[in-house]
């Protein structure tokens, strides 16, 4: 079977680690793909089929894409692939035709009960004559057409029984079910709390990856709604972690999501100033943060000056590696240099429409 897997851009190769690991232990065969035709973004995965027999003795098939929309933390959505191709013109007529015809000509029925009702979600990216409104209409009329090949079909534009997805990014087309539903995967539903600047629970785990944790205490100074330390306490670390949070009523709500996430008790929440870290704390293994910037927290000229201050504090404390990530790529590297702190990781990740930089630091 074969899937397209949606992630964060930037984060596409720990995404297809994770994937392939997934495989590995549900005892399944296969191998996946980062960056398919170039896009970012997006993982490919051929799996083997797989079998087990319940409890009955019966022989069933093993879910692969329930498997990995359960258990997968750095994905957004599991789409099982039907067809994908290159589109030869992007104007506008020319492009929906093609794509028509494409779908026209793709086994449609093999895929669905012509009984089930549908409804296309359309996904667009790049520069191009036409929406992704019209993308879903024109996908959703030639799927229409085929299966009127074999019966009577049934749109449901709200609560439809299958989904498909349709993508066109550049001048690639993908088509699949879209098995993860409406909401995508990143969305938590632990998070009662809506930091305005909340960061994705994809990315948070991205970050836990790359900061290679051994079981040693873990921090995050300015810990907002808790995102990074409830997903790392999901995972069961077995370490000490702590949030400290300027806010009350951030803090306030870092607790609610921890509570809602059922890993309260595993959470040390501080309510404190983050460039008075060494008050709180008088060493530390990891720090991992998702730091002010841009637009959001206001005075952005306040910026350089409290990573400076941060980073001060935390050469005070921090024992082992930082995980940081940031518009503010000057401000962060003055505040790195000036504080004895070594880069030893940078990429850039996709986050809220943003490229934001992403620092693995000791
Ligand atoms: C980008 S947000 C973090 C969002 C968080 N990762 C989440 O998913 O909810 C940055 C946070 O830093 C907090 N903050 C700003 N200055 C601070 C300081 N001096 N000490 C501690 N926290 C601070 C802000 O209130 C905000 O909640």
């Amino acid at each position: 079977m074969k899937f397209i897997l949606t992630t964060s851009q930037g984060i596409e190769d720990l995404a297809k680690r994770e994937v392939e690991m997934l495989i590995e232990k549900a005892g399944l065969k296969g191998k996946a793909e980062e960056k398919p035709f170039g896009v970012e973004g997006r993982i490919t995965a051929d799996i083997e089929k797989g079998y087990y027999f319940d409890e009955k003795g019966k022989k069933r098939e093993f879910e692969i894409a329930s498997f990995l929309n359960e258990n997968s933390r750095l994905l957004h959505r599991v789409i099982l692939r039907i067809s994908s191709t290159r589109l030869t013109s992007l104007e506008k007529e020319k492009a929906l035709q093609e794509i028509y015809d494409f779908v026209l000509n793709t086994p449609i029925e093999k895929y669905v009960k012509v009984s089930e009702s549908f409804a296309v979600r359309s996904f667009r990216k790049g520069e191009h004559e036409f929406t992704s409104v019209d993308v879903a209409k024109t996908v959703g009329s030639a799927i229409y057409d085929k299966l009127s090949q074999f019966g009577m079909p049934r749109v449901n534009l709200d609560h439809p029984s299958v989904i498909f997805r349709a993508e066109v990014i550049n001048d690639v087309f993908f088509l699949g079910i879209d098995t993860t539903g409406d909401s995508s995967l990143h969305k938590r539903p632990w998070r009662v709390y809506d930091h305005p600047a909340h960061l994705k629970a994809s990315i948070a785990n991205a970050m836990i990856e790359l900061a290679e944790l051994d079981g040693g205490s873990v921090v995050d100074p300015m810990c907002g709604s808790g995102t990074i330390l409830i997903e790392l306490a999901l995972r069961g670390y077995g370490g000490k972690i702590i949030g400290i949070e300027k806010y009350k009523k951030h803090l306030k709500g870092a607790k609610m999501n921890a509570l809602a996430a059922g890993v309260l008790d595993r959470i040390d929440f501080i309510h404190g100033d983050a460039t008075k870290l060494s008050h709180y704390l008088d060493s530390v293994d990891f720090a991992i943060s998702n730091l002010p910037y841009g637009l959001k927290i206001g005075k952005k000229s306040l910026i350089p000056e409290l990573y400076m201050e941060v980073f001060n504090e935390l050469s005070k404390v921090l024992e082992k590696r930082g995980v940081f990530l940031t518009t503010e790529k000057k401000a962060i590297e003055k505040a790195f240099e000036e504080n004895g702190f070594t880069v030893i990781h940078h990429r850039i990740v996709g986050h809220g429409g943003l490229m934001v930089h992403l620092y693995v630091i000791k």
